[in-house]
């Protein structure tokens, strides 16, 4: 992986980045930890049956997972994935390239999706709403196109549930509100149950899913963000001592004792 770190809070503004490919490169390395495996089989099993029904799925980056909602949905069943991002796309199609899947990929953007209300049996978003300058909006077109009785599936991060251990626990409570504060919707994991709610969805449940952070993963999506932090004085800390932070971290990633994690929710809702 390059050493673009901060790129990450730009998931918005993909096509615009230097190296776009970074992007693609970090959502494989998440997609391929652990405990993803678990995560995307809830949201999946979250849609309900949906073998020959119709599907979105937005903000679907590389459409790996689109391709598993198709296996779902069966050949009678089509799945419609949609990104912002014409980069991301051109990659989910060059990874469904020779397959004769019924699987279309869309440029749209959520704010403002391009299908008539009511058009979806389910609608699948993972790690998307909390990146959306409009999140509101967002899950307003998302109920918009979904049939009566069809059934949301979104997971989001919360990234004030972010642990790392650390000796020195006043400085690493600091580092960790500067991380969370820079992310554009840091609590979408625990308000998409009152938002699900507050838009008269029903059945609506919430399962956590927590995330065990490999180091180079925790310094790929932190160390960018707090320089930056620490560069616009939004973090309490001297530039050195942001940098003498990292150093027991280090230690205890060359000893095999580095431990950090984050949780997200699956929250699953049904149109009346
Ligand atoms: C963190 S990635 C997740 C990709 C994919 N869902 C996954 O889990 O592998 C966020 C994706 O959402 C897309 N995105 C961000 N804002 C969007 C918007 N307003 N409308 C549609 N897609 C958006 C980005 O281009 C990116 O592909």
């Amino acid at each position: 992986m390059s050493s673009a770190t901060g790129n990450i809070g730009n998931f918005t503004t993909v096509d615009r980045a230097p190296d776009a490919s970074w992007f693609i490169d970090f959502m494989d390395i998440a997609n391929a930890l652990p405990e993803y495996r678990a995560m995307k089989d809830d949201l999946n099993a979250t849609l309900g049956d949906i073998a020959g029904r119709t599907v979105l799925e937005v903000g679907c980056g590389t459409g790996d997972d689109a391709r598993e909602v198709v296996a779902l949905v069966g050949a009678e069943g089509r799945v419609v994935a949609t990104d912002l991002s014409e980069t991301m796309l051109a990659e989910a199609r060059r990874r469904s390239e020779g397959s004769d899947l019924p699987l279309e990929f869309r440029v749209a953007d959520l704010s403002g999706l391009d299908f008539p209300d009511n058009s979806f049996d389910g609608a699948r978003a993972k790690l998307v709403l909390m990146h959306c300058e409009d999140i509101e909006t967002g899950l307003n077109e998302l109920v918009r196109v979904l049939r009566a009785g069809g059934r949301l599936s979104v997971f989001d991060y919360d990234f004030d549930t972010t642990i790392v251990d650390h000796p020195d626990e006043a400085a690493t409570r600091e580092v960790m509100r500067c991380f969370s504060d820079a992310h554009r919707n840091k609590w979408s994991g625990r308000q998409l149950y009152r938002r699900m709610l507050d838009r008269g969805l029903q059945d609506v449940t919430v399962s956590p899913h927590t995330v065990v952070m490999p180091f180079e993963f925790f310094r790929t999506l932190a160390a960018g963000r707090l320089k930056t932090a620490q560069e616009n004085g939004e973090l309490a800390l001297t530039g050195e001592q942001l940098s003498q932070w990292w150093q027991p971290l280090l230690a205890a990633q060359e000893q095999g004792r580095f431990f950090a994690s984050f949780t997200g929710f699956v929250v699953g809702a049904t149109k009346p």
